[in-house]
């Protein structure tokens, strides 16, 4: 098969964040000529694009999905497109009008932008909020847009955006529905945590780990790594005009997750118990057959691997500081 990568400039918008940098990582391996890094630095930070900056093959351009100009000067000569800037579930909740203008104006720049650059394929981040409450698990791509979130309602509109510029301009497109994705480089410092790093950041102080709710809530945690290559595979695929499931195979209670921190941190603190914020789902299990069948993708990571590296990764940060 062809290698799309060698030799091709690549551009990813939200390239300094959490999964952003891991899918650049994941192309220098395959030698591009470029890979152009766009971030507004929101979230995003330098030091994940520390490995990746040694390659001489990255290029950061500083800029926002908001602006289109921006977008056009950076997508000169540009192949193929990864993107990956969004706003997060609570940010978008708490600010809706930053959702739409983010999420959905961004993408449909994006999508613009790409098209009058003649980019020839594009790999969107979606989410498995579109959704919302599972009405059957595991969940598969046909269950209906069950979201009632600004979040969920801006991933719904990108994959119409993607669709539509796919039917108008022939712009390929694949956008993944990923699940509950965790790994290093994950944020443990700002308000907008997840639930791993809020139990470790507890654990660390002496003080007891939060559950909200009984504990009986699940996610489907799926490692950024495996994530990052199932976006490689969709860059080599042929597959176009598809959406897909990117899940870790396995659903985890929050008490059995924290049960699985507690002893891979020699914890033995107990938690306690806090009312759940009712808009959050309370259940998660995706089923990525479609992304195996049609893609090979294949989860490698197993959970307890994964936390094991984040829970080094994080020492290794805070032993920085
Ligand atoms: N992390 C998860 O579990 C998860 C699950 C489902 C979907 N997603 C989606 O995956 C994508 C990546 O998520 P992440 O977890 O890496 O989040 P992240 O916040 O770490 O990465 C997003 C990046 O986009 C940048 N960004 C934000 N607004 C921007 C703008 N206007 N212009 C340019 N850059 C901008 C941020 O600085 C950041 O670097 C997002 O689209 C997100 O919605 C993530």
């Amino acid at each position: 098969m062809e290698n799309k990568i060698k030799n091709s400039k690549i551009l990813v918008t939200g390239g300094a964040g959490f999964i952003g940098s891991h899918i650049v990582d994941e192309l220098i391996k395959e030698e591009p000529q470029e890979i152009i890094v766009f971030d507004n630095f929101l979230r995003g930070k330098k030091e994940n694009l520390k490995n990746a900056l040694t390659s001489g093959r990255v290029k950061i351009f500083e800029g926002d999905i908001k602006n289109p100009s921006q977008l056009k000067e950076a997508m000169q000569g540009v192949d193929y497109v990864f993107h990956e800037a969004a706003l997060w579930l609570l940010e978008c909740e708490e600010k809706p009008r930053d959702a739409i203008e983010t999420n959905i104006i961004g993408t449909f720049n994006v999508c613009e932008a790409a098209v009058n650059a003649k980019v020839k394929k594009i790999i969107a981040a979606s989410s498995s909020s579109v959704y919302g409450d599972g009405i059957y698990f595991p969940t598969d791509e046909n269950h209906p847009f069950n979201n009632n979130l600004f979040y969920g309602a801006t991933k719904v509109a990108d994959e119409q955006i993607l669709r539509a510029f796919w039917k108008k301009y022939g712009l390929d497109f694949v956008a993944f529905r990923y699940l509950n994705v965790y790994g290093p480089r994950m944020d443990f410092r700002s308000v907008y945590i997840m639930v791993i790093m809020n139990f470790l950041n507890k654990i660390d102080k002496g003080e007891a780990p939060v559950i909200f709710g009984d504990g009986s809530a699940t996610l489907d945690l799926v490692y950024v790594t495996d994530v990052a290559k199932a976006n490689i595979l969709a860059l080599k695929s042929d597959v176009t005009n598809e959406v897909f499931n990117v899940s870790g195979g396995r659903e985890t209670s929050l008490k059995e997750l924290l049960n699985i921190i507690l002893k891979l941190t020699g914890s033995n603190l107990q938690p306690v118990y806090q009312p759940r914020d009712k808009k959050l789902v309370t259940r998660r299990f995706g089923y990525s057959e479609k992304a195996q069948k049609m893609l090979g993708f294949e989860p490698e990571i197993s959970l307890e691997e994964g936390l094991k590296k984040v829970i080094n990764w994080r020492k290794e940060e805070l032993n920085k500081n």
